[in-house]
């Protein structure tokens, strides 16, 4: 199965015409043993060309339209080509204050939609600290809750240790395979991403292990020169 190498821009760059740089080199972006998807911020979907890459969003509202000033739905997403979305990343659990409550309405409302649903889960330091057995209690929770009401949900799960985001201090491999394996021993058939400092520096060391199914990458994606050198490494 190809890799799935996830590029989540986060809320950058700057400005539509920065976008539209980025887009077009994306666009360059030759693969064939790997699937990539481009999540910018909203006000950008509609600048995206997508050809050999696909469109995910980074967030979604679990109502399809109404009165929830601000929030952005499922529909609306597709109408622009949407076809991924990312739920539950832990900075919008951290800066909205979003509970697994709400990732589970969200997970519910976009699997219903027919979007694929790219659900972020990971322990921050404090839980890593007291080693694997702890972080995997972590993620168990937010797997249950997060999917709660679910039966044989068919997703995507992006293992993100919080202390790996932004740190330049990505997972150990070993201990990423491991936890890829617990999260499919609690989710079947679901594909395992891994996020948290991926560049092209480090991108072999996790996607050569068959159990990592991708990426999901933050910074270096934002950099066409880093991401493409991360889609080298699958080729
Ligand atoms: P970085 O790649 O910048 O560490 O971010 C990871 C991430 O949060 C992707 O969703």
């Amino acid at each position: 199965m190809k890799k799935l190498i996830v590029a989540n821009w986060k809320m950058n760059p700057d400005s539509a015409q920065a976008a539209k740089q980025l887009f077009a080199d994306m666009g360059k972006l030759k693969a064939s043993k790997s699937e990539i998807v481009i999540c910018p911020p909203f006000p950008y979907l509609h600048l995206a060309k997508p050809k050999n890459y696909a469109l995910g969003a980074q967030d979604i509202f679990w109502e399809s339209k109404g009165a929830f000033t601000g929030e952005v739905a499922a529909p609306m997403l597709q109408s622009l080509g949407v076809q991924y979305v990312i739920i539950g990343h832990s900075e919008r659990r951290k800066w909205v204050g979003e509970t697994d409550e709400v990732v589970n309405r969200k997970v519910k409302a976009a699997l219903a939609a027919g979007l694929k649903v790219i659900l972020c889960v990971g322990e921050d330091a404090e839980v890593r600290d007291k080693g694997m057995t702890a972080a995997k209690r972590f993620v168990d929770k937010e797997l249950r809750e997060g999917l709660a009401d679910l039966k044989n949900p068919s997703l995507i799960v992006a293992y993100e240790p919080i202390w790996a985001i932004g740190s330049g201090r990505a997972d150990n491999p070993t201990d990423t395979v491991e936890m890829a394996e617990f999260i499919r021993s609690r989710v079947s058939g679901a594909r395992v991403l891994y996020g948290g400092s991926v560049n092209s520096g480090n991108a072999k060391d996790f996607l050569q292990h068959p159990e990592i199914d991708g990426a999901l990458v933050g910074g270096a994606s934002l950099r066409a020169y880093e991401f493409k050198g991360i889609i080298t490494t699958v080729e």
